[in-house]
Order: structure tokens, then sequence, then C-alpha cells
């Protein structure tokens, strides 16, 4: 086991320009579709450009454990699809690591299959509420039961046990707008009977609806955006395709906020994806004053991809919140930085959801941009940053709290500060494995050290 005193960690100085071109690693959501419905195919899918992250690992671990062959080479992955009839009952409970998206997608292909399951997940994600997701499972007739906590009687947490069996399709509005909890209520009602109408308050990301069309599952969305799947007549089976999985926007905007908050830098991020229902932190950054230009170049299985080159800008405080925030969600830690570098008040708002992702992320990011100078209010949705305009931040140690998105907002920040700022590396793995090569190659002052 490592000793504290041996635990990796980047070490991050004040750096001068970042400059050329980079890519990052496969898109996690896509990458998790990639799998999960590949292990669905109707015979073997091919997939390129997989995100190598952590989480990415604990679903085709997960997999794997239920019976699909799952080869991993690189960025290459081979997927001997099974079809939903082939999934094997796991032989322990399943693994799930730091990922939310693999608990809650198996939650809901698992609802469908005839046998009991258990999963669980490391010390963040078994604080994760699931509640959300076995509620709309149950009343499709599956049997769910997870740890209670006495600190939060309302909801139940992993690790969650899943009696699958004969569901029927209901009509749902979504309490909350989640594509996992989407997502899971599509994959039940893939084996369901008759029809499923799913109602999100706000449309969340739609990779699922995209991938599954286009693998030839019965799903539509109606003009009110309401999800329809209807399995009827439907002969069960998904299409063995290739899957080109695009580059992760998440992983690219940390590296799009270090081009913009580091003076002289020129950054290009090139094959990201650029779906429009997860890009909302591109428009945040160029409401802030940020130079993006924005190329698009195609489409990979129905998702958007294309270059977003960044140039240093002088940032201005902007509002966050509604539609827009959504659109943001996982990348408000890194928008949070560019706040902490900018001039004037930043407002992120209608983010009560970031109080349940790999950490409180308003707890945790009011935190580290204090740790660096600026000043913060917390919010119960969300956070109000002083920018700090012309004043450098302050360096020292990063406290993710295995939060892989704090970790990097950590060591972009860092970038900026006068004395050091030490980040845990082990926390960054779970989506962005080559993050502090990528930083280092574009030119940053940074080392991988042991403590
Ligand atoms: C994801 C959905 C979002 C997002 C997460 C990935 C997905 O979570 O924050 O990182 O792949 O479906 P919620 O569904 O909880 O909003």
């Amino acid at each position: 086991m490592t000793s504290p005193a041996e635990t990796p960690l980047i070490r991050v100085r004040r750096s001068g320009p970042l400059r050329g071109s980079c890519r990052v690693p496969g898109d996690k959501s896509i990458s998790h579709r990639a799998l999960l419905f590949g292990a669905l195919a109707d015979g073997a899918v091919e997939a390129s450009g997989l995100g190598q992250g952590g989480d990415n690992l604990s679903t085709a671990a997960a997999l794997r454990a239920l019976g699909v062959d799952v080869q991993i080479a690189g960025t290459d992955a081979r997927i001997a699809g099974v079809g939903f009839a082939g999934l094997r009952p796991p032989a322990a409970p399943l693994d799930c690591g730091n990922s939310g998206t693999t608990i809650r997608l198996l939650m809901g292909l698992l609802a469908g299959r005839s046998f009991e399951s258990e999963l669980f997940g490391d010390a963040s994600l078994t604080r994760r509420p699931m509640r959300r997701v076995a509620d709309p499972l149950r009343l499709m007739g599956a049997t769910i039961d997870g740890r209670q906590d006495p600190a939060r009687p309302n909801d139940i947490f992993p690790p969650v046990r899943v009696k699958g069996g004969s569901l029927a399709g209901i009509a749902y509005d979504l309490p909350v707008a989640s594509a996992q909890l989407k997502s899971a209520l599509v994959l039940a009602a893939l084996s369901a009977r008759g029809r499923t109408e799913l109602r999100e308050p706000a449309r969340s990301r739609d990779h699922t609806e995209r991938m599954l069309g286009f693998l030839g599952a019965p799903i539509s969305i109606e003009a009110s955006g309401a999800i329809v799947v209807d399995p009827t007549g439907w002969n069960g089976r998904l299409r063995a395709v290739r899957i080109a999985v695009p580059g992760d926007l998440s992983s690219a905007t940390f590296l799009i906020v270090a081009a913009l908050t580091v003076p002289g830098s020129d950054v290009t991020v090139e094959n990201v994806g650029l779906n429009p229902t997860r890009a909302g932190a591109l428009d945040v950054l160029r409401a802030m004053g940020g130079d993006l230009e924005i190329t698009p170049a195609g489409e990979a299985m129905g998702e958007p991809v294309g270059r977003v080159r960044a140039r240093a800008s002088r940032l201005r405080g902007t509002r966050v919140d509604g539609d827009l925030a959504l659109r943001a969600i996982d990348e408000i830690p890194a928008l949070a930085v560019a706040a902490a570098r900018a001039e004037g008040e930043t407002v992120f708002a209608d983010l009560t959801e970031l109080r349940v992702k790999e950490s409180d992320r308003i707890v945790a990011v009011a935190r580290e941009l204090r740790r660096a100078g600026a000043a913060v209010e917390e919010r119960p949705d969300g956070l109000v940053v002083i920018g700090l305009g012309d004043h450098a931040p302050s360096g020292g140690a990063v406290v993710p709290e295995h939060d892989h998105r704090i970790a990097m907002a950590g060591a972009v920040l860092g970038l900026g500060a006068a004395d050091e700022t030490a980040v845990p590396a082990a926390d960054i793995a779970t989506s962005f494995p080559t993050f502090a090569r990528t930083l280092a190659e574009l030119g940053a002052t940074l080392a991988e050290a042991s403590r």
C-alpha cells in the first residue's frame, strides 16, 4: 500500500506561455456508453479513441464480471457483444470505483435481468445518492435496496442491490436533469414491456439517445423533448459497428482555461467533442472575453467534433446559470479557475447538483479558490467568485478529496502562482491520466514527484 509519504504529487510552478497543439483522452461519458452498449450489441464492437481513465476501466471491469469479453489495448477496445440476454450473473459484487456513470447505468441495465447483483464503489461513490435511480426502477418492477444513512434518511447510497426481473414501461417526470438517471431508465426501458416516456426538467447531455439511435434501438425524441423508448416489435438487437470516441471536452476545458490565463499562450486542442448539450463551458469562456476559435470538423457517430484554439485573454466576470449551468456542469471547477483569474465578479447559480458530484464541488471549489487568495461566497446553489484580476494567485497544497476535477482545477490555478502548488496525482487518473504530461509538453513548469 502507498503510504502518504510516497503519494505521487504534481508540483506546479508559475509557467511561461503554453503553446502548441494537443489531444485529450477519449470522452469519458461516450466511452462508458461505447463499452456498455457494445456489450449489448449483436456481435463484436470495435471502439477507438476510448478514454483510459479509472472510471472507464471500472465500466470495462464490471462488464467482464458480467460475462462480456472486453479487450482493451491502449485507446482501442474490442467488446464481444452478447446482447441483452447474454449477460451472466456476476460471481461477486461489481466494483464501480469512483464512477457515478458506471453504477447508475448498470443499475438500469441490471434491473431488466433476471438475476441479483450488488454494486459498490470507493469512499466518494459511497456517499452519492441513488434513490433518484431506484425510485423509477422500482416503479418499473425491479427490487432495489441500498445502504441507509441516518444523516440523510430520504435517500439510499451504495452498496446497492438490484434484483432484476420483468419490467413494465412507465411515463416518468425526472426530478432532476441527469443524463445518468435518464440513461439508466432508457436501458431498463429497452427490456421492459410497452412504452416508456421520460420527461426531463431541462435537457441533460444526450449521448445515450444519439448512440443508441445510431445502433438501431427503438428510441425517439418527441417535439416536447420527451424521450420515448418502445421496444414493442423490436428484435432486441443493437448493431455491432465501429465506434470512434471523440476527445473529452471536459478534459480539454482545463487546458483551454490554462491557455486563457497564462500570458502569451496559444493552444489548440484537436478532435474534441462539441455536443451542444455539453459545450456550455465554451460559451461561458467566450462571455468572459476568452479568445476561442472553434472549428467544427464533422461528426463521429452523431456527435459533433472539432478543434478549439485558445489564446491568452483578459477575462472578466460573468453569470452562469439555468440551461448554461447544466451544459457546463462538469466544467464548473475549471470555469471557477477562470473566474478566480478574471476581473470582477462571477456568479455560478442553479448548481445544487454540484453538491453530489465526486465531492461537494461547491465546498471544494470555494476552499481551493480561497486558498489561492480569491474571495468566494458559497451559496446553496452555487458560488460567487471575486476575481483576482492582475493579482497572482497563491500556491499551496490542493486537497482534491478523490475528485479528479478539483485536483486539475488546483493545478491550473497553480500555473499562475508565484509559489509552488502541490497536487496529489492519483485522483486525476479518474479521467485524464495524461494531464501532467500534456501540460508539460505545452510548456508548463511542473514535475511529477514523490512527496
Ligand atoms: C454524466 C452525467 C452527468 C455528469 C457526469 C457524466 C454521464 O452526471 O456530471 O460527469 O455520462 O451521463 P448527472 O447525470 O449526475 O448529472
